[in-house]
């Protein structure tokens, strides 16, 4: 049976006390949760979300990290200050950094590097905006992140990799794909996989889809051959919304 990963990114939401009281609503909710299951708190949380989570079966996530491990950085987190609060996983690349932070594919490919060597599992995010898919540059958009986010990434290192297929326009507006055209698009990313490291890496690759993803809608989408989990925004804010999504087998 397939082993789905659901990742739950909180975004710039929630003080300390009210990211506690979530992580500690999500232990109790998921402990017999069968899949994977990631949540990435804002910095400010990560240590006391990483003590509330301890000995569940949770992971820790960061929202982001900066490309170097220390030194003259003002306001960059590094890789190895996550790795102090028990990070595991790291999201990079996502939408909102690519497009109201300016980071270039060559940005997050530095960091995707610095991830692996690290021994943190990053979460490559790609996706394309209204404009581009209505311009028929789905593929060459999608296809170019993929790339360019994994040069220089080992083939031993991929099992370490997940890539997120977020759709620009379906993030946060309750517009999601169809679960068809999320598939196509993950089977697409899934032959570029092949292309660079062979079929086999391609088969194991675990590609979540993230964009307005909800207790409602996502037993349909995991249930696509080519969707292995879901990167969730809004609906991993409350407990009694990604409860249901992380459990959307039960
Ligand atoms: P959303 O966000 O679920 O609120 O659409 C997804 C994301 O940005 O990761």
């Amino acid at each position: 049976m397939r082993n789905y990963y659901i990742a739950g990114n909180w975004k710039m939401h929630k003080t300390v006390a009210e990211s506690v009281a979530l992580a500690k609503a999500l232990v109790a909710e998921l402990g017999s949760c069968g899949e994977r299951v990631m949540i990435a708190p804002a910095f400010t949380a990560l240590s006391a979300v990483s003590e509330a989570i301890k000995g569940s079966r949770i992971v820790l996530g960061a929202q982001n990290m900066g490309p170097e491990t220390q030194g003259a950085h003002t306001g960059e987190v590094s890789p190895w200050m996550l790795k102090d609060l028990g990070v595991r996983a790291v999201i990079l690349g996502h939408s909102e950094r690519r497009h109201s932070y300016g980071e270039s594919d060559a940005l997050v490919n530095k960091k995707v590097l610095l991830a692996l060597a690290e021994g943190l599992e990053p979460i490559l995010c790609v996706g394309e905006t209204l404009e581009e898919r209505e311009a028929g540059r789905l593929e060459a958009v999608v296809g170019t992140q993929v790339r360019e986010g994994l040069k220089g990434v080992r083939a031993e290192d991929l099992a370490a990799v997940t890539i997120a297929y977020e759709p620009v326009w379906a993030i946060g507006t309750g517009k999601t794909a169809t679960p068809d055209d999320a598939d196509a698009v993950h089977a697409y990313i899934r032959g570029v996989i092949a292309g660079l490291y062979g079929e086999a890496a391609a088969k194991a690759m675990c590609i979540q889809y993230g964009g307005s993803v909800k207790p409602e809608n996502a037993a349909e989408l995991m249930a696509k051959p080519n969707i292995d989990g879901a990167l969730v925004g809004g609906a991993s804010l409350k407990a009694e919304n990604f409860g249901p999504i992380a459990n959307f087998r039960s």
